[in-house]
C-alpha cells in the first residue's frame, strides 16, 4: 500500500536518492536547480510517497519571482518540482497523487501561480499551460519553451517579457524572513 504525506527532514537522504535515480548525478545543472540555490523547498508543501517505509515519490516546491522585465516590476509564484516516482512503482498513478495533493495544499495555502519546468503532454492534465507566447527565461535563458503556468483565471497575466528569478530571503519582506516564512507565512525548511 502506498501511503501520501508531507516529507519529513530525516527523508532527505531517501529523497536526495531517488532523484539521482529519476535525473542521473548531472541534475544539478539544470537551470531550475539555480534557482534552488541557498533557498530551501517549502516544507509545508513537500510531499512523499511511501511504500513500508521506503520513498517511492516526491514533490517539491520553491519560492520564485517573475519579473515584468518592461514594467520592472516582480510578481511571487512556486516553482514545483522535482517530481520524480521510483521506476518500480511508475504508471500507477503515483505522479498524478503527488501532483494532486501537493497542488491542493498550495492552492489551500493560498498560492494561485505555479510554474514548472516539464512536458506539458504530462503536466497539461493537472491543469499546466504553456507560457508562451509570454517570453519568460529561466536563469541562463534555458528552458523557455517548456517552461509550464497554471493559475487561478483571476490572476493578473504573466508579463509579455520576463525572467524568473529565485526568491531570495532578501528579495521577500524582512518580517516574513524573520517569521521564518515565504509569503503568506509558510515555513521554509533547508532542503
Ligand atoms: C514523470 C513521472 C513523475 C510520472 O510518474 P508516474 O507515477 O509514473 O505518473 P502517473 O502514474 O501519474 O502517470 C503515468 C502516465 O504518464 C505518462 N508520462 C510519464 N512521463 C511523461 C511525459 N514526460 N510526457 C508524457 N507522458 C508521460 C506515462 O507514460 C503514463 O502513461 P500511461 O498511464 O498511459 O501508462 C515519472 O515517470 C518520473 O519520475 N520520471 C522521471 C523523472 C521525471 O521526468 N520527472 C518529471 C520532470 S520534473
Amino acid at each position: 500500500m502506498i501511503n501520501f504525506d508531507q516529507e519529513r527532514p530525516f527523508d532527505k537522504a531517501q529523497v536526495e536518492a531517488l532523484l539521482d535515480v529519476a535525473f542521473g548525478p548531472d541534475r544539478f545543472s539544470k537551470s531550475s536547480y539555480s534557482l534552488r540555490e541557498n533557498v530551501g523547498p517549502v516544507a509545508s508543501l513537500s510531499r512523499v510517497a511511501r511504500v513500508d517505509g521506503r520513498i517511492v515519490g516526491t514533490v517539491r516546491f520553491w519560492p520564485i519571482l517573475v519579473r515584468d522585465l518592461i514594467r520592472g516590476s516582480d510578481m511571487e509564484a512556486l516553482l514545483l518540482g522535482p517530481l520524480a516516482v521510483a521506476p518500480s512503482v511508475q504508471s500507477h498513478g503515483v505522479g498524478a497523487e503527488l501532483m494532486q495533493r501537493s497542488l491542493a495544499a498550495a492552492a489551500e495555502a493560498g498560492h494561485r501561480r505555479v510554474l514548472l519546468v516539464g512536458d506539458i503532454a504530462y503536466y497539461g492534465r493537472f491543469g499546466f499551460e504553456s507560457v508562451l507566447p509570454n517570453y519568460i527565461t529561466m536563469p541562463g535563458g534555458r528552458d523557455a519553451r517548456r517552461l509550464l503556468v497554471r493559475q487561478s483565471a483571476a490572476m493578473k497575466s504573466l508579463p509579455a517579457v520576463g525572467k524568473i528569478l529565485p526568491a531570495i530571503p532578501e528579495r521577500i519582506a524582512p518580517a516574513a524572513v524573520l517569521a521564518g516564512g515565504y509569503g503568506r507565512g509558510l515555513p521554509v525548511a533547508a532542503a
